[in-house]
Formats: structure tokens, sequence, C-alpha cells
């Protein structure tokens, strides 16, 4: 008796699977449809993208093999005959040491997540055992391989042929017991771009990740997505960027910028869409041409100079790749050359600088963007554009200069309102945007409130290395009452 459609159902094992397949007899045997990837991705079984397809023929009852983990996704089915399946956890994390175990017939497929140990002993003879997987068998694959005794006692694992009497390999019998099992690491987030201000951040918040910067990976070259090991990761952050808003406008600007915030980006994507990783890629507000306020996600672009242009560009590349989160980001602060480092220098010398007045927007701490690109990643937030700042009251730079001073004891009047023509009359800029403020309600309504702009910045003078000299022991830092907002 067979399912009248396709089923999912969970087991006590995260992401392992039980499949309910229709099997439709007549005088002639039988038919299945044992993958049908519309059918089962609708009903929640991972897209997991299978490039292989083994089969192992067992001609005796009693053939056991296992347990073994590999490095990929399995999804493990009968064509004929019948057995015993047994799933142990072998991944590192809580559930490690979880057994599940189940008949299988023609009428069953379950879906093996990687790193979860895999067994079965055949229950007929001529059992044939075919499972898909989706990365190609080699040689420095099988090095990653977990195994498990399949007679380990905690385990325990209910054999209805003894073990004793069964048919196994060699090598089967030789595997350790669970205290001895080295767990299956999971796969790692790989940060690209890793020494720019965004980079320094995520370090931060990510101590697991691999980082790399230039040295490590230059986007621009082939050799580095040729070269790279893609299998032993699960998603990348893209935070290099051509981020010299001004030096874009050149002859060679403008093609260092298309180069690596564009043309890399779609190299990037096409990556992360061949061996299915999550790519989260940051972008900007220079997308947009500051005419509404504030920029929605859905909002088209409308990029006014060469490195918005190229982020724009960028965008729609990284869109290309089907798990992707391009994070749109203004007016980052970390740990970098900065506005608030700039301005914080300048009130503690007792400069009064003229500050353009007339481009208004939100900051975005480093340290929140970091924790906002975590939450996408870890919350299985859909997949899509998010605007990610802080949050709070729109500013102008002059009232964000204003506030600086304020809390670090100056008079904020020192600091002089002017135009942006006024303060590029005498150099060649490029244009920006008057209006940066991006609409924060996606990125809220996917369960992530960042604070408020100025409370960050409060927090910022007071322990960023650069700043926090400056601010040490200021009034009103030191105080109570919050900034003025
Ligand atoms: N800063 C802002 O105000 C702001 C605002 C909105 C959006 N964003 C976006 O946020 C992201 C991160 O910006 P950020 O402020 O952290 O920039 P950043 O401090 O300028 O860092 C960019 C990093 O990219 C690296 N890089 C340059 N060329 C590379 C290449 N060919 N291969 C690999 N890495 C390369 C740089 O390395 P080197 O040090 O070796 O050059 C640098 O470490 C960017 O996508 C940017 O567009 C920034």
């Amino acid at each position: 008796v067979s399912a009248a459609r396709h089923g999912i159902e969970q087991t006590p094992i995260p992401g392992l699977l039980v499949v309910s397949l229709p099997v439709l007899g007549d005088n002639r045997g039988w038919f299945k449809e044992n993958w049908q990837r519309e059918k089962l991705i609708s009903l929640g079984l991972p897209d997991f993208g299978p490039v292989q397809n083994n089969i192992s023929f067992n001609a005796k009852a009693g053939t056991t093999r296992g347990i073994h983990a590999e490095p990929w996704d399995k999804y493990v089915s009968v064509a004929a005959g019948r057995i015993f399946g047994a799933w142990v956890d072998l991944r590192d994390g809580p559930a490690f040491g979880q057994r599940f175990c189940m008949e299988l017939g023609p009428d069953k497929a379950v879906f093996v997540p990687r790193g979860v140990g895999n067994g079965f002993q055949t229950l007929e003879p001529v059992t044939v055992y075919s499972y898909l997987v989706n990365d190609h068998w080699n040689a420095r694959a099988q090095e990653e391989y977990v195994y498990l005794n399949a007679g380990d006692e905690s385990a325990a694992i209910p054999w209805p042929i003894p073990l004793a009497e069964a048919e196994l390999s060699e090598k089967d019998l030789h595997h350790p017991r669970l205290p001895s099992v080295l767990p299956m690491k999971p796969r790692r987030i790989l940060v690209l771009g890793a020494d720019g201000q965004v980079g320094r951040a995520l370090r931060q918040a990510l101590p697991e990740a691999e980082f790399a910067a230039r040295t490590d990976f230059d986007l621009t070259s082939e050799e580095s997505y040729r070269s790279r090991d893609w299998s032993g990761y699960r998603a990348i952050i893209n935070a290099a960027a051509y981020t010299h808003v001004d030096g874009a406008e050149s002859s060679e600007g403008r093609r260092l910028a298309w180069q690596l915030n564009a043309t890399a980006v779609s190299r990037l994507a096409s990556a992360a869409a061949e061996h299915r990783l999550t790519l989260i890629h940051l972008s900007s507000d220079y997308v947009f041409d500051g005419s509404q306020e504030p920029h929605a996600e859905a909002e088209p672009p409308s990029p006014l100079g060469v490195y918005g242009q190229s982020k724009a560009a960028g965008d729609a590349a990284a869109a290309t790749a089907p798990k992707h989160y391009i994070v749109r980001t203004s007016w980052v602060v970390g740990d970098g050359t900065n506005f608030v480092r700039t301005m914080a220098g300048l009130a503690a010398r007792n400069v009064s600088p003229s500050v353009v007045a007339d481009q208004r927007g939100r900051l975005t701490f480093t340290r929140d963007l970091a924790c906002g690109i975590l939450h996408l990643l870890e919350s299985g937030a859909a997949y899509g554009t998010y605007n990610l700042t802080n949050s709070g009251p729109v500013a102008s730079w002059a009232e964000v200069a204003a506030e600086i001073y304020r809390l670090l004891g100056k008079d904020p009047q020192q600091v002089t309102p002017v135009s942006t023509a006024e303060y590029l009359a005498s150099r060649p800029a490029a244009p920006r945007p008057a209006r940066s403020a991006l609409d924060l309600t996606k990125i809220e309504a996917a369960g992530f409130s960042p604070p408020t702009a100025f409370a960050a910045l409060r927090d910022y003078l007071a322990t960023d290395p650069v700043c926090g000299p400056l601010a040490a022991g200021r009034h009103p830092l030191t105080i109570s009452g919050g900034p003025a907002q």
C-alpha cells in the first residue's frame, strides 16, 4: 500500500525527512515518481540540487552498510526489495548521537542532510538501494566522511538481523564508537573584503567565519574563484567594494568601480548559484538619486554617479543568485576613516567646521549592521533586498556633526551648516543623493530592530578606540540624559 500523493514527515533528527511516494502498480509491475523536484519542494524538501545518482545492488538479505556521514546531502530510496534504515546525527551540535530507524520499501524515501550518518540492512535478497547526492564524489571529500560503528552501544541500533550474522565490509567492522567520533563541522561562512570597515565588524560578529582580505581572495581575479574549494561553505558575505565615490568619476576609477562593484559581483553570484550558497551582498543608498524619503527596497534604482551606477549594477547581478540577501545601507561608521572620527578629531582640536546641511540620512554603525546581517542569515528570513541602517530621526550631516560636538562637551554652534554646492565649490566631486534615509519596515518585519542612530553614536563615541579617548570623562557622555533627538 503506498501513499495517494507525495508527502513529507519530520523525524527526531533535525532536517532528516521521510518522504512518502505514491507507487502505481498494474499487471506489468509498478511505477513511481521517485524524485519530483517541484512537488517535493512545495512540500518542504530543501531544493538540494542533486548532481549524482548512486546505486548499490545487494544480493543477500542481511547485507549491512554504514554508518557513514558524508559531506553532502542525500536522497535515499529503494528501487527493489526492502531495507531497514538507520540514521545517527553526527553533526557538531545538540542533536549529536540522536538516532532514527525505519523500514523502507519503494514507497518511501529519506532526505539525509550533510553530516547525518546513514546505514542500512537489506531485509530481502536482490535489494536495489539508490541515492541522489548534491556533490560529485571525490577522494578529497572522502577525507571529510565521519564514520560510526554499526554496533555502537549508545546508538543501539535494533538491526533486525544481528550484526554477527550480517554481511558487512571489512572496513565497516572497524569504525569508531560514538565517544571517539569527531563530529562533522558545519559549513562555514566566507567573508570577502574582510579588512574593510564592514568586514572588520563582521570579524567580531561572526568569529567562526573565514575572513578573506584582498590578498586572500581578489574578487577581480578569475583564479580566486577557480582555485577555491566552495564545498566547505554555506554562505558568502561580500563586503568588498570600490568605495571611493569621487575617485569613481575618473577614467581609471570608473573602470575599477565597475570591475569590482558590478562585474565581480556577477562572477560571485554565479559561484553562489553553482554551489547553492547564500550570497549576502552589501549595497548602498547611492543606488538612488535621493529624490524620495525614505527609500523603500522596491524603489527602482536611479543612481547619480559612477559609484552608485556600479553598485546598482552589482545589485542586479547579486539578485541572480537564487539564495541572496542584498543589504542596502548608508553612512557607514565603524573601524576605519569615517565622518564621526573626523568630526570627533576636529572637536577635540576645537576646530569649527562647515558641514553639509542639505544631505539627509541615517548613520549605520557597523556593529549593528553586522548584527542585522547575522539575523538575516540565521533567522531564515525570505531572500531578497533589505534596507539596513540605524533607526530614528533622519538628520543632515551638519546635524550629526552638531550632535557629536554636543556629546563631546563642545558647543554644537561651532558647526556651520553649508550647502553641498558651497562645500564642494572648490573641488570636483561626484553627485550625491540629497536624501539617503532608507525605509526600515521590511527588516523590522523580519524581526530585526536596529537601535537609533543617535543612541548608537553616543555608544560609539564612548567606546571607539579613536573617539573613546577624546570622549573620556566628557560631559554629557558620562551623564544619564540621552542625546537630543
Ligand atoms: N562606507 C559607507 O559609508 C557605505 C555606505 C553604503 C554602503 N556601503 C557599502 O558597504 C560595503 C562595505 O563598505 P566599507 O565601508 O566597509 O568599505 P571599505 O572600508 O572601503 O572596504 C572595502 C574593502 O574591499 C576591499 N577590496 C578592494 N578591492 C578588492 C578586490 N579586488 N578584491 C577583494 N577585496 C577588495 C578593500 O581592500 P583594500 O583595503 O585592500 O583596498 C577593502 O578592505 C560596500 O559594499 C559599500 O558599497 C558603504
